[in-house]
């Protein structure tokens, strides 16, 4: 069996038009601590999230303990369909020409170079009020101040005409090879790019179909998917109208609960074809039973953390760092094969950062898979087994801390490294 416990290939992100992920390979091994660290806006807790499928990819696979969860091509065929209708209608518009783009290019120059001196002039029309208020406070009409400031602001009105005059002109050829352009279109390339059009619509249907279908199996197998992976956030999501225990409870119970259920619905159906199921329906867990069972393990879970005597009080009750211990307690009553932590210390006051970052690291040595996003740089140095710098969507560099923080190899992570150690 293969010790890869999560696996993404090509994962992409996309808010909008904003490709927030582009593209994330990365092997998560069972046991391993590994730190995410990264500029903020990076990406790092899509990646969490898209993890987790709190946050559904837009494209790529995400496969979990060898089964593959979430997998969709679609966007890329989108991409790959876009650029053909792109370049049909620019061969057909005659924007393809190579004469029609330099001239596009001059003209954007001249439209840059005109805007500039537009502004220049504006300045200098101030300028030139200024010195005539001065020259009038010294009680003349005239002086050598607004005279420069009067041929300047003369200058500059000549020159916007005469870039006027030129873009007007790059304007009408670029007009004219235009339609030069279509009238001698290539029929040839035309057909070609129609017929590749034709084949990356199909494409592009039929992963639109597979991402359908992908998001279907991804909704049905979500619940266990959730279940093997907790995740701590920043600002602990507890539930301030439960009380500690139920907030540790809620998730489990109501799961064991669904289970339980879906037993006994499986039980009822083979009781119809005549089978003597009994014994099976007298070993289901009563309702009571599951919530007792539920409370014994979040009270084992609340004196690791020192927490127990917090049982029965209300979140409001409690500090930052009580809450984000709690917090931990919650997810890790589910019993998760793996953590993902968000930032679980930046929203704590720092005498606060220790007793949290003591949990953590305590759980990283009983061997839990963690991935955590951290700017707590000691703390990535002492326990992640592996550090990733995430930056504009990629991985930049992917090695164990002493490399990364000793060695850092990407200009962008040593500029990163320099601003933050
Ligand atoms: N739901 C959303 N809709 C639109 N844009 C989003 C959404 N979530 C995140 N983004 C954008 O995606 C980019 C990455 O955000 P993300 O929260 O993943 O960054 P981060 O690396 O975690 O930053 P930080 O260190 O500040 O937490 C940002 O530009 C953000 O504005
Ligand atoms: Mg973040």
């Amino acid at each position: 069996m293969s010790d890869i416990l999560i696996s993404t290939r090509g994962l992409t992100k996309r808010f909008g038009a904003k490709d927030v992920l582009k593209g994330i390979d990365c092997d998560i091994r069972v046991g391993e601590k590994v730190a995410v660290i990264g500029p903020s806006g990076s990406g790092k807790s899509t990646f969490l999230r898209c993890l987790n499928l709190l946050e559904l990819p837009s494209g790529g696979t995400v496969t979990v303990d060898g089964s593959v969860l979430f997998e969709s091509e679609m966007l890329a065929k989108r991409d790959a369909l876009d650029a053909v209708v792109a370049e049909i209608k620019d061969l057909k518009s005659g924007n393809a020409s190579q004469e029609v783009k330099e001239h596009r290019q001059e003209a954007a120059r001249l439209k840059d170079e005109l805007a500039k001196t537009q502004d220049a002039l504006t300045d200098a029309r101030a300028k030139q009020k200024l010195a005539k208020l001065r020259a009038s406070r010294a009680g003349s009409a005239d002086s050598a101040e607004v005279d420069e400031a009067s041929v300047n602001c003369e200058r500059l009105a000549a020159e916007i005409e005469e870039l006027k005059a030129m873009l007007a002109a790059v304007n009408a050829k670029i007009k004219q090879k235009r339609a030069e352009a279509k009238h001698n279109q290539d029929a040839a390339l035309l057909s070609e790019l129609i017929a590749k059009k034709a084949q990356a619509k199909s494409e592009y249907v039929a992963a639109k179909k597979a991402h359908a279908a992908a998001m279907k199996k991804t909704n049905k197998s979500i619940d266990e998917h959730r279940r093997n992976m907790g995740m701590v956030f920043q600002h602990f999501n507890l539930f301030n109208n439960l009380t500690v225990i139920e907030n540790i409870t809620l998730a489990p119970v109501s799961l064991n609960l669904k289970d339980v259920k879906a037993e006994r619905r499986k039980l009822l159906m083979r009781k119809l074809k005549g089978e003597d199921v009994k014994s099976g329906l007298a070993a289901l867990p009563s309702k009571l039973e599951i919530v007792e069972n539920a409370k014994a393990t979040a009270r084992k879970l609340l004196a690791r953390v020192g927490l127990l005597d917090k049982a029965d009080v209300y979140p409001s009750t409690l500090s930052g760092g009580q809450k984000q211990r709690i917090a931990i307690v919650r997810s890790l009553a589910m019993n998760p094969r793996v953590m993902l932590f968000d930032e679980p210390t930046s929203a704590l006051d720092p005498e606060m950062v220790g007793e949290v970052l003591e949990v953590i690291k305590e759980l990283a040595d009983d061997g839990m898979t963690m991935v955590i996003v951290t700017h707590e740089m000691g703390f990535a140095k002492e326990v992640a087994t592996r550090v990733l710098f995430v930056d504009d969507g990629q991985i930049k560099e992917d090695a164990p801390p002493q490399q990364l923080f000793g060695a850092p190899q990407h200009p962008r992570l040593q500029e990163f490294l320099s601003k933050i150690l």
